[in-house]
């Protein structure tokens, strides 16, 4: 289950974002993918207003993970540009996995296995805009990316 989505705006991005926050279930995992400037942290943006929290959400770029609660569930929000040696990525999915939702921006990166079943995107840089595909990985995801399937329609 794949759906290609194109956002105009930066606007478009961060309601895209919501409409994800606001399915979000606890133990997910999203899997973030594409150039600099891509557009990954406005969808975490996004993605964190549906859940309700309220405040700043920035890359995580000198720590490998920032946790935000207060928020229908906790987001855990990680970047792996620049991966700190001896990082334990398993740790990092388990701990989320009862309780929360987790974003891992360059998840390309990754060199242990992220969690088997998650949501894959990928954003590109358009002329005008951006394009994000949105590929279900295990049955809990299937849902999730035909709603946001539905927003197009
Ligand atoms: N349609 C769009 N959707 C999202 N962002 C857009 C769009 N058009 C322009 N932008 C701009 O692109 C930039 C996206 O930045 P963002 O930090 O989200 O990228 P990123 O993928 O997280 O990059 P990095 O790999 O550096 O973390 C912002 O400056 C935003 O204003
Ligand atoms: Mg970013």
């Amino acid at each position: 289950m794949r759906e290609r989505l194109v956002c105009a705006t930066e606007a478009q991005t961060l309601a895209l974002g919501v409409a994800l926050g606001s399915d979000a279930f606890a133990g997910m995992v999203v899997c973030l993918n594409g150039p600099l400037g891509a557009g990954k942290t406005v969808l975490t943006r996004g993605l964190a207003r549906g859940l309700g929290l309220s405040g700043t959400i920035s890359s995580p770029t000198y720590q490998l993970v920032a946790i935000y609660e207060g928020g229908r569930l906790p987001l855990w929000h990680a970047d792996l540009y620049r991966l700190p040696e001896g990082a334990d990525l398993q740790d990092l999915a388990l701990d989320h996995a009862m309780e929360g939702v987790l974003v891992v921006e360059w998840a390309e990166r990754s060199p242990e296995e992220l969690p088997s079943e998650h949501l894959w995107v990928d954003l590109e840089i358009l002329s005008h805009g951006r394009a994000l595909t949105f590929q279900a990985r295990g049955r809990h995801y299937h849902a999730t990316v035909e709603r946001l399937g539905d927003l197009r329609r």
